[in-house]
C-alpha cells in the first residue's frame, strides 16, 4: 500500500519509484556538487516565523496581484522544459491544473507542447519562457506566436549562458535518451523494465522529443538535445526583443543588487531571484538568502517574485516576509506529473494553498498581505549586502 500522499515531499517520493532514474534524476538534479539546490533548502530552514498570537482570523484571503493579474494565490507555475518526457500529458496538465487553481502557468521554450496546444488548453494566465534556441529569427518567431496566443508576459531566462555541469545526466546518458535516435532507449532496458508503464507511455507518445517552439526551416518542430541547445539572451538583447513584444517582461536568474539594478534600468516589470533551482552554475547564493539584497536594491520599481526549493506553505510566508510578491514552483510540479498526472499537479497546489492557510491561521494573518518583514526572522548576514 502506497504511502498516503500529504506533502510535496511525498510526490517526490512518489516520482522516485514512478520513473526510471534517468528520468528521475533529470528533474530532481542539479549542477556539479549540487551545493546550492541544497542550499536552497537549507535557507528556508534558518528562517523563523514571528506569529501575534490570541487572534482568530477566519479563513485568510490569499488572493494577490502580480503585474495586472489576479492570482487566487501567491504560487505560480515555473517553466520546466520537457515535461513531456516525464508524462505524456506534460504541459498540457500543468496549464489545466494552474488554470483550476487561479495561477499562472510559464511554458518553456523547450516544452513538448507547442505555445498554440498549452494556450488552447488553457482556461487562465500563461506567461512565456524564452531561450535563445537558432538564433533571433527563430526568438522572433516564437515571440510573435506567444503573443498571437495571449501569452500576457514574457519570462526571460539569463542564467543558462552555458549548458551546466549536470552530473547525473552526464553519468546516467540523459542526452542520449533524449537524443533523436529511436533505438537509443535499448540501452536503458533494465530501468525501462522496471518502470513498464512510463516507457509504454513514451512510445505511445513517439518516443523522440521535439521542441515545437523551436521550427527548423521546413516549419517542422526541431529535436532536442544535440542539435538544439538553449542558451540565454543577453541584457543587450532586451530593447530588441521589446521591439517584437508589447507585453510585459521578467527577467529570471537575479541574485544580486547589480543585476537587480540593470533589470530596473532596463526597465522590466518584474525580477525572479532565482539560481534555476541549482540547475545552472553551483555555489552561487541560494534565493531566499539573496531575497532580501535584490528585493532592496529594486526598492517597488518592479514586482519581485522568487523561486528555489519552495515545498511548503511555510516557504511561501518566509519569501513574501522577505519582500516576494510571489512565488514559483518547478520540481514539485514535475514530481507530481510523473506520480499523478494533472491530478497529481492540481493535489500539488492545493496541498500548499491548505498549508498557507493553516500557517497564516496560526500566524494571526487575516490575509497574505499582512506578511511583512516583522513576520519573520532571517540571520542578520542577509542583510549585510544591503547598502
Ligand atoms: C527547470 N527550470 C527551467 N527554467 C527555465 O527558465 N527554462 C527551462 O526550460 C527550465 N527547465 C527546467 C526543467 C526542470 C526539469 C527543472 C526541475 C527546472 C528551472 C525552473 O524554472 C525553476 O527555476 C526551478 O525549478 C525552481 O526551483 P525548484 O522549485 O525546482 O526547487
Amino acid at each position: 500500500m502506497p504511502q498516503k500522499i500529504l506533502t510535496v515531499e511525498d510526490y517526490r517520493a512518489r516520482a522516485k519509484r514512478r520513473l526510471p532514474r534517468v528520468a528521475f534524476d533529470f528533474i530532481d538534479g542539479g549542477a556539479e556538487s549540487e551545493k546550492t539546490m541544497r542550499d536552497n533548502r537549507g535557507a528556508f530552514d534558518e528562517v523563523i516565523l514571528r506569529p501575534r498570537n490570541g487572534t482568530q482570523v477566519g479563513v485568510p484571503d490569499l488572493r494577490t496581484k502580480v503585474l495586472d493579474l489576479e492570482l487566487s494565490m501567491p504560487v505560480i507555475v515555473a517553466p520546466c522544459g520537457m515535461a513531456r518526457v516525464v508524462h505524456p500529458d506534460g504541459d498540457l496538465a500543468a496549464v489545466r491544473a494552474a488554470g483550476k487553481a487561479g495561477t499562472v502557468f510559464t511554458l518553456s521554450t523547450m516544452s513538448g507542447h507547442s505555445i498554440e496546444e498549452v494556450a488552447a488548453a488553457a482556461t487562465g494566465p500563461r506567461w512565456y519562457q524564452v531561450y535563445n534556441v537558432g538564433g533571433r529569427g527563430r526568438v522572433e518567431h516564437a515571440v510573435a506566436r506567444a503573443a498571437s496566443a495571449g501569452y500576457s508576459a514574457l519570462v526571460v531566462t539569463l542564467d543558462t549562458q552555458v549548458s551546466a555541469g549536470r552530473l547525473r545526466d552526464a553519468r546516467n546518458g540523459t542526452a542520449v535518451l533524449l537524443g533523436p535516435n529511436k533505438f537509443a532507449a535499448l540501452r536503458f532496458t533494465p530501468q525501462l523494465l522496471k518502470n513498464p508503464m512510463w516507457m509504454a507511455r513514451r512510445m505511445a507518445d513517439g518516443l523522440v522529443p521535439r521542441v515545437p517552439n523551436v521550427l527548423q526551416d521546413d516549419g517542422t518542430p526541431e529535436y532536442l538535445w544535440k542539435k538544439v541547445r538553449p542558451y540565454s539572451l543577453a541584457w543587450e538583447d532586451l530593447s530588441w526583443l521589446r521591439a517584437q513584444w508589447g507585453g510585459e517582461v521578467l527577467v529570471k536568474g537575479v541574485l544580486t543588487r547589480e543585476d537587480a539594478a540593470r533589470a530596473v534600468e532596463e526597465g522590466v516589470d518584474g525580477v525572479i531571484v532565482s539560481n534555476h533551482g541549482g540547475r545552472q552554475l553551483d555555489s552561487v547564493q541560494a534565493t531566499l538568502r539573496a531575497l532580501p539584497e535584490v528585493a532592496a536594491a529594486v526598492d517597488g520599481r518592479c514586482e519581485v517574485l522568487l523561486d528555489g526549493g519552495i515545498r511548503r506553505g511555510n516557504d511561501v510566508i518566509k519569501a513574501i516576509g522577505l519582500g516576494a510578491k510571489a512565488v514559483l514552483i518547478g520540481r514539485p510540479w514535475m514530481y507530481a506529473l510523473a506520480a499523478a498526472g494533472q491530478a497529481g499537479i492540481e493535489h500539488v497546489l492545493e496541498i500548499l494553498r491548505a498549508e498557507l492557510v493553516r500557517d497564516l491561521q496560526l500566524m494571526g494573518c487575516a490575509s497574505i498581505s499582512d506578511v511583512d518583514r516583522r513576520s519573520v526572522q532571517a540571520p542578520a548576514a542577509w542583510f549585510d549586502q544591503l547598502g
